[in-house]
């Protein structure tokens, strides 16, 4: 949801700010956009709609004169379509003065009405272009950027990171942040900010996390943080932990490609360092205090798309090991209703980026009312982390593609290690019990390596349906999620309508969708580990088939039953109920992907979307 790039130093200011925009990309690319004080001290700009290619194209035609000082955008729109004139940055002070913006100017109007009663005008659309024009009013009267944000912020509702440069105060870029992510690179003889690390990963592995309501000035050899009054904050340090390899292609044709082959290592490195003897010990919770959690009598989880779907898989983990009884929220919702917590409430948030700002809001809320809260997350420094109790950091590696696949394994993975550790904690499961899930769970690394073989399979499914237009998904008891899993890829990906339905349900209403040659995947629950539910299942796809629909099962290996009544069935390996969804997760995750590729589609940035999703 917009990435935001500064940099000040004696590298190549295009290319950092270009570089970063880059491996931003992720986060919005309707438009982009750069601006550099160059050399002799004028303020630069270059901007674009569409992806950051148009802003390449357009500079390789009218280069732009590089500088010392940068700020660079790409955009998901809020304020105004995806026009060249909307797109960042946008300039004030009689066009001395550049900025970028990631979040949403709730006031923008009456400010805007303010500032053109004042004969002030404006050339975009843009809650951002007002930011502009206010901070280049505050900086005529004080002649300096940081003092200008910290008069202008106050007036601002809503969230924001507003990145600026004025062409008379070369060599500086100042920030300025509330519920929008920035964070700060380190270098040596230059310094960046970025909406996440990747945006300067390339240059250093020394990064700081601003924390909310605070200003940052950087400069080639300085840094410096204040809160939104001016007095100096303590920031702290952290190394990050990939490196920039982690966040390029790599020779595959896709991020989405490289990421789902990458789930393997998604789930055995979020296992590293936290199972010792077959008991779940994670370190990050013994700080949080056994005490506490033994005392915990309820679980809500908040979460939105992908992630929440996690949550969902996870609750009959948590139930079933822990016995405590789980709620599984959306972060929007839960926020907006009047939810009843205690203290002795925990409140867990999953989150891939730790921006998103329904989550972020969700947790706030929740704090505030007296709950703890453990965040899951797979980004360094990021904000929910930061607000939570403690974090549990999924360790995925970077995430590049706006579909999320193997941050979705490696948070229900997270999640049943946190479960074993409440088990143990509670002594809810004997040490047996608990080595054979943690076995369990081990194994799974090599599993999904596994149902990665069905690759070919898949893609041809994908091309014989490529005409499709509509797919339901059927699961039940953990196969559920997955089902809503299956079918929010295939949304997102291929554009193509898909619903995702608990089995059981099916005879209460969605069977009346079922027409001749409606294709429908079912994920069907082990007939060893769940002999109860698989007759079950087995039933409803008899009952979709007698009404002509075409089944395709994501099935155990060696699974008889449900061969007579499959158009296709798709083999994933032998696993305990709880973890098969980390496997047949995967077929569904590559047959949306095949079916956007066979649909000549964008797999890595659907249409309308972005990552990471900044705005309420
Ligand atoms: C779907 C997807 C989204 C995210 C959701 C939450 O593929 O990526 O549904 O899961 O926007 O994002 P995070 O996990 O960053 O909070």
């Amino acid at each position: 949801m917009c990435g935001i790039v500064g940099y000040v130093g004696s590298n190549k200011t295009v290319d950092v700010l270009m570089g970063g925009l880059r491996r931003l990309e992720y986060r919005g690319y309707d438009s982009a956009g750069i601006a550099i004080i160059d050399s002799s001290g004028v303020l630069n700009t270059a901007k674009k709609a569409g992806k950051l290619s148009a802003l390449t194209a357009e500079l390789k035609a009218h280069p732009i004169n590089d500088g010392q000082t940068g700020i660079g955008h790409t955009r998901w729109a809020t304020h105004g379509a995806p026009t060249d004139g909307n797109a960042h940055p946008h300039l004030g002070d009689n066009d001395k003065l550049a900025l970028i913006h990631n979040g949403i100017i709730e006031n923008f109007a009456p400010l805007r009405d303010e500032l053109l009663a004042e004969g002030f005008t404006f050339e975009s659309e843009t809650d951002t272009e007002v930011a502009a024009v206010l901070l280049g009013r505050e900086y005529q009267r004080v002649g300096d950027l940081a003092e200008a944000f910290r008069s202008i912020v106050a007036r601002l509702d809503g969230a924001f990171t507003l990145l600026a440069v004025h062409q008379d105060q070369p060599g500086v870029v100042v920030g300025a942040r509330r519920n929008s992510p920035l964070v700060i690179g380190l270098g040596d003889g230059e310094n960046f900010l970025g909406s996440d690390v990747a945006a300067f990963v390339e240059y250093t592995r020394r990064a700081v996390a601003i924390g909310q309501d605070q200003i940052v000035t950087i400069t080639a050899d300085a840094v410096t943080v204040t809160d939104f009054d001016g007095h100096p904050v303590e920031t702290e340090e952290f190394d990050i932990a990939w490196d920039a390899s982690a966040s390029e292609k790599g020779g595959w044709s896709s991020f989405m490609a490289k990421e789902v082959s990458e789930q393997p290592d998604a789930v055995a490195n979020t296992l590293r360092g936290r199972i010792t003897d077959g008991q779940v010990v994670v370190p990050e919770l013994t700080e949080f205090g056994d005490d506490v959690l033994a005392g915990i009598r309820r679980i809500v989880i908040v979460a939105c798309g992908t992630a929440a779907y996690a949550g969902q898989t996870a609750k009959y983990a948590i139930e079933k090991w822990a016995q405590v009884p789980v709620d599984v929220e959306l972060s929007h919702e839960f926020r907006y209703r009047d939810p009843v917590l205690t203290a002795d409430t925990l409140v867990i948030s999953i989150s891939q980026s730790g921006e998103t700002m329904d989550t972020l809001m969700a947790v706030k809320y929740a704090m505030a009312l007296g709950a703890r809260a453990i965040s899951i997350c797979n980004t360094q420094g990021a904000t929910i982390p930061r607000e939570s109790d403690a974090v549990i950091y999924t360790h995925a590696g970077p995430e590049v593609a706006v579909a999320s696949t193997k941050a979705f394994v490696a948070q229900i993975t997270a999640l049943y290690l946190f479960a074993l550790h409440l088990a143990r904690v509670r002594g809810s499961l004997t040490e047996a019990e608990q080595a054979a899930q943690v076995a369990e769970l081990q194994a799974i690394p090599e599993k999904i390596q596994a149902v990665l073989g069905v690759e070919d399979e898949v893609r041809q499914l994908a091309r014989w349906m490529s005409d499709t237009r509509a797919v339901l998904f059927l699961g039940r008891h953990v196969g559920f999620p997955i089902a809503l899993e299956g079918a929010l890829k295939l949304k997102e990906l291929a554009y193509i309508h898909a619903e995702g339905f608990a089995a059981g349900e099916l005879k209460h209403g969605p069977i009346a969708l079922i027409e001749p040659g409606q294709p429908v995947f079912v994920v069907v629950p082990s007939p060893r580990g769940s002999a109860h539910l698989h007759p079950k299942v087995v039933s409803n796809i008899q009952e979709i088939r007698a009404r002509g629909a075409r089944i395709i099962a994501i099935a155990e290996v060696g699974d008889a039953a449900v061969l007579p009544f499959a158009e296709t069935v798709i083999h994933i390996p032998l696993a305990a109920p709880l973890f098969e969804p980390l496997l047949a997760v995967v077929p569904l995750q590559m047959f949306a992907m095949e079916l956007a590729i066979a649909k000549g589609l964008d797999v890595d940035q659907p249409r309308n979307l972005a990552k990471s999703v900044t705005v309420e």
